[in-house]
């Protein structure tokens, strides 16, 4: 089983966290079933960016982005080359080191 780590975030998960995925699941359903509440707006349907994640190993292992994961991403806050949407990263047999970005856009509209 992969096993992903979620590095430190001073609201979602303080500490950080180490869990375990099964592979097909997304990186949001992944935290989410872990207790690390990340934001997802648009019910995860492609149409928001605030399961915006930076996949700091391992992004090798995810299929690559599609058109329209681009498309939202590039409107995300934070945007680094291993960006990905959280709810369309599928996990696969590869360990994950996720850093969730400070900011969601929704966040930092608000100031
Ligand atoms: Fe909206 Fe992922 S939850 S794009």
């Amino acid at each position: 089983m992969p096993q992903i780590i979620f590095l430190p975030h001073a609201d979602l998960c303080p500490d950080g966290i180490v869990v375990e995925a099964q592979a097909g699941e997304t990186i949001l359903n992944v935290a989410l079933a872990n207790g690390v509440e990340l934001e997802h707006a648009c019910e995860k349907s492609c149409a928001c960016t605030t399961c915006h994640v930076i996949v700091k190993e391992g992004l090798d292992s995810l299929d690559p982005s599609e058109e329209d994961e681009d498309d939202m991403l590039d409107k995300a806050w934070g945007l680094c080359p291993q960006s990905r949407l959280s709810c369309q990263s599928i996990v696969k047999d590869e360990d994950l080191t996720i850093e969730i970005p400070k900011y969601t856009i929704n966040l930092a509209s608000e100031g």
